[in-house]
């Protein structure tokens, strides 16, 4: 059985309430419930921080062991060396997720610090990004 997981970033325990019009209004719980029931073939697990180092060591922890990881920094995304650093330090590959077009926004956000030691990028596509990126691991 596959061993997948979802890191979620900064402010992303705070989807459905956050910014309706640019992340949607259903909870990251709702959406994981659904995606879980519809991917039972993998194991499939869910870890939310708004603290940096929790990522990095999130990422180290499961990173030399797991098949994949989904990544969404969120606004670390932008600024973090440390959380590109351990994207590049582990072996398990990382699809860098965004529920949002990061390059149909601000300036600042068209700059990531994971992308270089991404194996893919998925954004844009609303919740479903994250989807996408499991479907790449089948
Ligand atoms: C985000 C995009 C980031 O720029 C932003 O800081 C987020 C969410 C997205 O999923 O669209 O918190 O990663």
């Amino acid at each position: 059985m596959k061993n997948l997981i979802i890191i979620n970033g900064p402010n992303l325990n705070l989807l459905g309430k956050r910014e309706p019009n640019i992340y949607g209004s259903l909870t990251f719980t709702e959406f994981f419930d659904t995606v879980k029931e519809k991917y039972s073939e993998i194991k499939l697990e869910y870890f939310q921080s708004n603290i940096e180092g929790d990522i990095i060591n999130k990422l180290q922890e499961v990173g030399f062991s797991y098949d994949g990881i989904i990544l969404n920094a969120a606004a670390y995304t932008h600024t973090s060396i440390g959380i590109g650093d351990a994207v590049k330090a582990i072996e398990t590959p990382v699809i860098e997720v965004h529920i949002s077009n990061t390059f149909a926004r601000e300036e600042f956000r068209h700059q990531s610090f994971i992308s270089p030691n991404a194996h893919g990028v998925i954004l844009g596509f609303g919740l479903q990004s994250y989807e996408l990126a499991i479907q790449s691991f089948l």
